[in-house]
């Protein structure tokens, strides 16, 4: 079931996720309902925090080159013509951590939590990730590039924290006028 999306700036998007105990039933129908809900938002990525679910689960579905990924960001923002014909890449997270990062990349991030809004962030460029799928099996992965950057984005969400939170003071500052000023209309 596609389910509402928490935006910012929600103070529930600040809750710090819990380790998941045991990839049972109901962690499988959350797993099921947050890929609908990413599908149906024509996002990349989606954390149990963005949906109010306080668990250590991400689902990711990265498009294979950097050129999708700009159309997807600039139909996102327009939300006309959009594309829900590319190959699927669906990626389950469960309890997961990264246990090595090389590298750095700035790289352009939107959040289906802060509709409308863009901006260039700083990351690893590769990293490595540790963690169970939706089977409960525990799996190893190296990730470079746009799907590291997804990754780094999600996991951030399960510890309470937003891409804005890596911009200036400033930057943070305009963002969070901008969005009193629409939820006031
Ligand atoms: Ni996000």
């Amino acid at each position: 079931m596609i389910q509402p999306i928490l935006h910012y700036p929600d103070s529930r998007l600040r809750t710090v996720a819990k380790e998941v105990k045991a990839v049972d039933n109901g962690i499988k129908t959350l797993v099921k309902d947050m890929f609908e809900t990413m599908y149906a938002e024509d996002g990349i990525g989606l954390a149990a925090t963005q949906i109010d679910q306080h668990l250590q689960v991400v689902v990711i579905d990265v498009p294979d080159s950097q050129d999708d990924y700009r159309l997807l960001l600039k139909n996102r923002q327009s939300d006309e013509d959009k594309k829900t014909n590319r190959q699927r890449h669906p990626l389950c997270f469960i309890n997961p951590k990264i246990t090595t990062t090389d590298g750095h990349e700035k790289h352009v991030e939107g959040c289906l939590s802060v509709p409308g809004f863009q901006a260039e962030v700083e990351r690893s460029n590769q990293i490595t990730v540790e963690a169970l799928n939706e089977q409960g099996e525990m799996f190893t992965l190296h990730a470079s590039n746009l799907l590291a950057v997804c990754i780094q984005h999600e996991l951030d969400h399960l510890k309470g924290i937003l891409f804005v939170d890596h911009l200036s003071k400033l930057k943070q500052q305009r963002l969070l006028e901008k969005t009193k000023k629409a939820i006031k209309g």
